[in-house]
Parts: C-alpha cells; structure tokens; sequence
C-alpha cells in the first residue's frame, strides 16, 4: 500500500542531525508536507481504511495526522487551555485555590496540573521532537489536590522513542505473569497445599505468588509491580499500562485540549467554551504516532552509516571497556541491555485485553465507538516504522527506526531497562506517594538515548550522567558504590558507553 498514501507523498521527517541549519532547512520542509493532513480525524474514517483491507493506509494516516497533533500549536478556538480562573488560559503552577465553578480545581475530570503549554512539542523538544524537555519543561503537579506547595511533584519530561515496544514487552510480560498465577492456582486447587511459585517474565524477577487451595492468592511477596501482576511500562513511576491510557490524560493536563473519552460527547470539562476537542480517532492517531517513534539508536551506528563523523579507535575502545564496566557495576541488573519481543506486531486497541479500555474514563462502550480489537490498526516495530530511513548514494537504504529483528520474527529491544520499579532510596523520595507505590519507588529508567536528554532522573536534578549515578540510593545503593570505587578511566569509559546511546531523527529519507 506504498503508493496508497493519501496525505503525505514522502517526506515526514522533522529534525536533522541537529545543527541549526539543519534544523530550519527541515522545519520548513515539514511544515509544507503537513499542509495536506488534516488535524483530526474520526475513528469511522480509520476503521473504513481497515474495513476496506487498507491497513497500510489506516497505519500512515494514523501516523500522519498524530504527528500533525503532537506538534500543533492548538489555539484557544480548537478549546487549548482552560478557564483556570482570574481570565487565565494556562499556568505552570497547580491552582487549587481556584475552585469557584468551572476554575482549575473543578474541571472534569479533575486537573493535576497545568495547562502548561499549546503543543505536545513544547516539552517533548529536546534535542528535537518527540524528545525529552530541558528544566524548564518540567511538570509540577498536585495529586492530592491541596494547593500546598509541599504536596507538589516535580517530574522531567522524558523522550518517546521506542515507546510501542515497551508496550508490547509488558503485553508479553504480563501475559507469562498470567501463565505463573493460572498454573500457582491450578497445582494449588488439585493438590490442595499451598503453592508458591516465582514471577518471572523475559527473565525479570518481579518476586513469589502464593495461591493457597481454596483458589485465592496471597501477593505480598510480588516486587517491582502491583499486585494485579500487569507490568506498567509508562511514566517515571511505571503506573500506567498503555499508551493511550496516558496520552488522552495528557492532552487534558498538559494542553487543555479535552478527549470526548474522557469528558463525554458535548460536555465542556474545562470550561473555556469548546466541546469535543478531540475524538476518539484523534487519541487512536495519536497513540499511533507515538507507539510508531523509531527506536533510540548509538553514535556507533550513526559514525558506521556516516551519518556523523567517524569515532576514533580510542573513543570506541572506551566505549566498549564502558559496557563491560558497566555490567560489572551492577547496573545491568536492573538496566537490562536488552529484552526481546517474541511478537513484534503492535496493535492499537491493544489485543492484551488488559492493556485496551473495558469502558472510556467518561464511560462509553469503546466498541460502540469503533474501538474494536478484531479491527485494529496494526504495524511491525521491525518492518513498518516511518522514521529515519536512511538513502544511500547508491540507492540502497536502511531503515534505522526500524528495530532489529530476531532469527524467528522477534524483535530485540535494546532498552537498557527491566520495566520493574524499584526503591531508589530517601535521597531520591518525593513528598507525596501519588500512586501508593511508594514515593522513592521509580521504574528503570530505560537508558537507550540517554546521551541526548540531560537533565536525568524523575525530576531532572541530575545535570550530569555522574550526577544521575551517584544519586542512586535504596536498591540500588551497592551499584552506586561500586561505581564510586572505580578508577578514572573506567568511570569516564562508563560514561563515555551511556553517551553513546542517542536519539536520531533525520530528514535524509526518501519515501517508504
Ligand atoms: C509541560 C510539558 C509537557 C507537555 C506539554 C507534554 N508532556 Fe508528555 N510528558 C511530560 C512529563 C513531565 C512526562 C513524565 C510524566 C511522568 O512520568 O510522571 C511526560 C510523559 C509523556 C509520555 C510517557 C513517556 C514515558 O516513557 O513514560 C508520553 C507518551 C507523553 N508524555 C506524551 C505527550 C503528549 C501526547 C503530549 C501532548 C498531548 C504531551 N506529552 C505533552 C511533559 C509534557
Ligand atoms: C536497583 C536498580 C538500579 C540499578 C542497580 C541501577 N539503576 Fe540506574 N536507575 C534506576 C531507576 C529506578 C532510575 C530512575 C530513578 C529516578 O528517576 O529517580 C534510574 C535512573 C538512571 C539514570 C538516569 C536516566 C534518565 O534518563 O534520567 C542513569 C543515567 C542511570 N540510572 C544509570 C545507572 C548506572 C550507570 C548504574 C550502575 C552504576 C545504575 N543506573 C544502576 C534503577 C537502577
């Protein structure tokens, strides 16, 4: 369905190797080729491509007009922003003070924070779109919603490449878990004694489920996830199963821009006069886009395609002896080098039933509103993702956002995570437990692209690599200290092995 594509002929690329002509020379480009997407899109229209056996088409459309809406600046006629209070559209800060009908604190659903900015892109900027935010983009929130500025959190906006596989490895995750507690109650029932099996899934220990014989489970011994065994690759607490789940919040706290999901059709949440901000296929488009993010890449593999200068034998010596330090560290324990995906095929509604919407927050049957499993819009991580596809001289090209395959149609996920959380200590704690999983406790930070998105950890108080490292206390304080006692040239090979892993996005792409 190549040449099927409506809205785009070719180019959709955004930023290139980052100088700052580079930079222009492809905005400007951009901006021209989006001129025939449209900014929404109705799940109708999606589901007649896939009706029509035009999931290729369903797939780019999708991906099409996500990437319109992730950097749209929305203006106050499209419903951006809220009645806050006081005449104001957006602040940075929470203002639960304002609580006089349709201001901040009455909005529904109810707000946490902002709304901070006109585009997804704002924050999501660093060193380019779909990356991660600079200090300023940080997001402070107020989940308890008491105003007190001891009770906000502080949170550093992270990068969105590769996100649809870590959706997909907690699909598979969560599917082993399910196999774990079925056969723990099974063996319990029929042997009528207590069984206690260990929770493992793509080798990541997430500690012991007890069933006991009368059918019921004992998950006080569960680590790393809750006790409903889901595995939850989204946000710095690792509290969210599924992309959508989280974009359709975000577009409700961070723009103002309100999903009929979440509010329900004709309703104004937020006050500031608009209804219906975005359907229910303009959250589809948008999970799309962001699940269909290319994977992070190295400076290794940019230098080997020429796509940056050549590194010297010394720099990759260091960064090869910094991959060994680093295992040797310990910190491999956790930020795993790579998980793979048995099935690549991502698929949005999910085909997890436990990672898709039994009903939408505002209440509607997604069904009825064309979200249906068996009619989904599909892609392969390792075959189908649009960004970075690199032409050669001699014609040849290679599809850099693609993720590597495996011998049997797998994929491998270099994520330099585990998608467990862990407790990383007082040091790091924040001042309100805003899930109930702990305030110290963090998921791994998968570090693929760390190299291009300082400032690090949860609230980016870490300005540098080291700094990030040496913040690291509770489970991981061991780790910490080994890398504290290393020689020089070792901490600085470390370093030099986690500066090499790096966003990419280039506009030397021809078509698909
Ligand atoms: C004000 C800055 C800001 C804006 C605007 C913003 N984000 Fe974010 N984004 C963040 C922060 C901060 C986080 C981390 C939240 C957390 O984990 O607590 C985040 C996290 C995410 C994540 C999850 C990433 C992960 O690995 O867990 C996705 C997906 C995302 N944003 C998409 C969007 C979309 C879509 C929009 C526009 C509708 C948007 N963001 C607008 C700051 C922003
Ligand atoms: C016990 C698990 C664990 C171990 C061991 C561990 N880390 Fe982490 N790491 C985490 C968690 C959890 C976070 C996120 C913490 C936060 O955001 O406050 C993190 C965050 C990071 C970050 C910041 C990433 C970002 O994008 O902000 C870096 C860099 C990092 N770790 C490197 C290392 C290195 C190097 C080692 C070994 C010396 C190591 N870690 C050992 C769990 C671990």
């Amino acid at each position: 369905m190549k040449n099927n594509r409506l809205l785009k002929p070719s180019l959709h690329l955004v930023c290139a190797g980052c100088t700052a002509l580079g930079l222009l020379g492809s905005l400007s480009l951009f901006a021209s080729e989006m001129k025939n997407t449209p900014l929404h899109i109705s799940q109708g229209q999606l589901n007649e491509m896939i009706d029509e056996g035009a999931q290729a088409q369903a797939f780019e459309t999708a991906f099409d007009v996500g990437d319109r809406l992730f950097e749209h600046r929305f203006s106050a006629r499209d419903g951006v922003g809220a009645n806050i209070g006081n005449g104001q559209r957006f602040s940075l800060v929470p203002r639960a003070d304002l609580d006089a009908e349709n201001q901040w604190a009455s909005h529904i659903p109810r707000r946490v924070t902002g709304p901070n900015a006109q585009s997804c892109n704002v924050c999501h900027s660093t060193p380019f779109g779909d990356g991660a935010g600079r200090a300023v983009m940080n997001n402070i929130r107020d989940p308890k919603h008491t105003g007190q500025v001891s009770d906000f959190i502080n949170r550093q906006t992270p990068h969105i490449f590769g996100i649809g596989a870590l959706q997909r490895l907690a699909e598979e995750m969560s599917a082993e878990l399910d196999i774990v507690r079925v056969t723990a109650i099974a063996q319990a029932q029929s042997s009528g004694q207590t069984v206690r099996l260990p929770l493992v899934a793509k080798g990541v220990d997430f500690g012991l489920l007890t069933a006991h014989s009368d059918g019921s489970l004992d998950a006080s011994e569960v680590a790393g996830i809750d006790p409903d065994l889901l595995v939850k690759p989204v946000e710095w607490k690792g509290i969210t199963t599924n992309i959508r789940a989280f974009v359709r919040d975000a577009s409700h706290n961070e723009l103002g821009m309100q999903p009929v999901e979440i509010t329900g059709k004709g309703v104004d949440g937020d006050g500031d006069g608009v209804v219906d901000e975005l359907s229910v296929g303009d959250i589809t488009a948008m999970v799309i886009y962001q699940a269909a993010q290319p994977r992070p890449t190295t400076r290794e593999e940019l230098s080997k395609l020429g796509l940056i200068d050549p590194l010297s034998t010394r720099e990759i010596r260091r960064i090869t002896r910094g991959e060994q330090v680093f295992v040797d560290t310990g910190c491999e324990s956790c930020h795993r080098a790579q998980l793979t995906l048995n099935d690549p095929v991502f698929s949005e509604p999910s085909r997890h039933p436990d990672y898709r919407d039994k009903t939408f927050p505002a209440g509607q049957d997604p069904l009825a509103e064309g979200i249906d499993p068996q009619n989904s819009i599909r892609f392969n991580l390792t075959e189908d993702l649009p960004d970075n596809i690199i032409e050669h001289k001699n014609g040849t090209l290679t599809r850099l956002g693609n993720f590597e395959k495996t011998a049997n149609g797998g994929a491998i996920v270099r994520l330099f995570g585990d998608l467990k959380r862990h407790d990383m200590g007082a040091g790091l704690a924040e001042s309100v437990d805003e899930a109930g999983t702990g305030e110290s406790t963090f998921l791994t930070k998968e570090l693929w692209g760390v190299g291009s998105t300082a400032p690090y950890l949860h609230d980016g108080r870490a300005t540098t690599l080291a700094e990030a490292i040496d913040f690291h206390g509770g489970d991981s304080a061991a780790s910490r200290g080994q890398f504290n006692a290393l020689a020089e040239a070792d901490k600085r090979a470390l370093i030099a092995f986690l500066k090499n892993q790096v966003l990419y996005k280039t506009r030397e792409v021809v078509g698909r």
